[in-house]
């Protein structure tokens, strides 16, 4: 069973194919997809708020054929209790494939380990791994030549340099540093020491057998030094409203001014995952600047998560 959870649960020689069929699908849209999932039933558990991920996950499963269930967690029974072992081989029954946003990881892989379906990470507080895919699709498309195949698209991203600004320890953050480390890009974090990429992150590594080499400083101007993307997220994630003015007086040093962006490579790239909080980690300059790409990156999220949701749904049997 194929489940996409974290970003290396598709192998570096999958990648090729699937930026290519991300392509496709984008230059198609107007014209009908291969109705994959056609006759299939995809259920959306969502334990926090959307707009992106919701709605193109809901959107992009109609377009392949497909049907979308949305299930707030609440309006189940999981939210009153139930094990997510007994939720998991109930909806097997049910439905095709399971597209989970919550809090907790272990929830997420206690899933894939009792369903008898695929199982796609919609956003935990560990990873977000949908995200990352259709980024690095969103800087590949600026970098590889027109017209090239999904090899070259991959290829594009080798060797360029990632600076994560501000919160270093929590999902985003999490996700780049696997998502760099697959992609064979560097990355520098910069964010106050007590924000450090935590055990989480190094555990996962290390249990993949790659190297711990992501940097991380307290200079934001060291970090962005050199980079081709200079990417943050906002201060105060789901689920952590109550540290939010903490967070704030704390991370502020680390805000992408325009004089920030303009100490990175001259023809850096601008990326946030959104929603973002313009005059807190970011400035509207910032956000408004011709390299910005965070609408490219939200559209993307579309066209990428059909792509993984075709590699990992199961053809009906005829
Ligand atoms: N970037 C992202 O996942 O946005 P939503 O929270 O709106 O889905
Ligand atoms: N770190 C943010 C990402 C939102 C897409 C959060 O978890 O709220």
């Amino acid at each position: 069973m194929k489940h996409f959870i974290k970003e290396t649960d598709f192998a570096a020689s999958e990648l090729p194919g699937l930026f290519a069929h991300a392509r496709s699908l984008k230059q198609g849209r107007g014209r009908p997809a291969a109705p994959v999932l056609a006759g299939q039933t995809w259920a959306m558990i969502f334990s926090k708020s959307s707009t992106r991920t919701r709605v193109s996950f809901e959107v992009g499963i109609h377009e392949l054929g497909g049907n979308a269930l949305f299930l707030n967690k609440n309006d189940i029974q999981i939210g009153r209790g139930e094990t997510i072992q007994d939720t998991a081989k109930v909806l097997s029954r049910f439905v095709h494939g399971l597209v989970v946003r919550t809090f907790d990881h272990q929830d997420v892989e206690a899933l894939t380990q009792h369903c008898s379906i695929p199982v796609i990470n919609a956003l935990t507080d560990f990873l977000h791994p949908c995200q990352i895919y259709a980024d690095a699709f969103t800087a590949a498309e600026r970098w590889s030549r027109p017209g090239g195949t999904g090899g070259d698209l991959v290829a594009s991203l080798r060797g360029r340099k990632i600076a994560y600004l501000g919160d270093t320890c929590f999902n985003m953050a999490n996700s780049w540093i696997l998502g760099a480390s697959l992609f064979g890009m560097k990355i520098a974090l910069a964010g106050p020491a007590g924000y450090a990429p935590g055990e989480e992150i190094r555990a996962q590594l290390k249990r993949e057998g790659r190297p711990l080499d992501f940097q991380f400083t307290t200079d934001p101007f060291a970090a962005v030094k050199d980079a081709d993307i200079v990417y943050t997220d906002v201060w105060t994630s789901m689920g952590q409203e109550s540290e939010s003015g903490q967070r704030t007086a704390e991370l502020a040093p680390y805000a992408v001014t325009a004089k920030l962006f303009a100490a990175a490579k001259p023809d850096a790239l601008f990326m946030h995952c959104l929603p973002a909080h313009a005059g807190e980690e970011v400035e509207q300059a910032v956000l408004d600047n011709p390299r910005s790409i965070i609408f490219d990156q939200a559209e993307n999220r579309l066209h990428m998560q059909k792509a993984i949701l075709a590699a990992v749904a199961r053809p009906l049997r005829a």
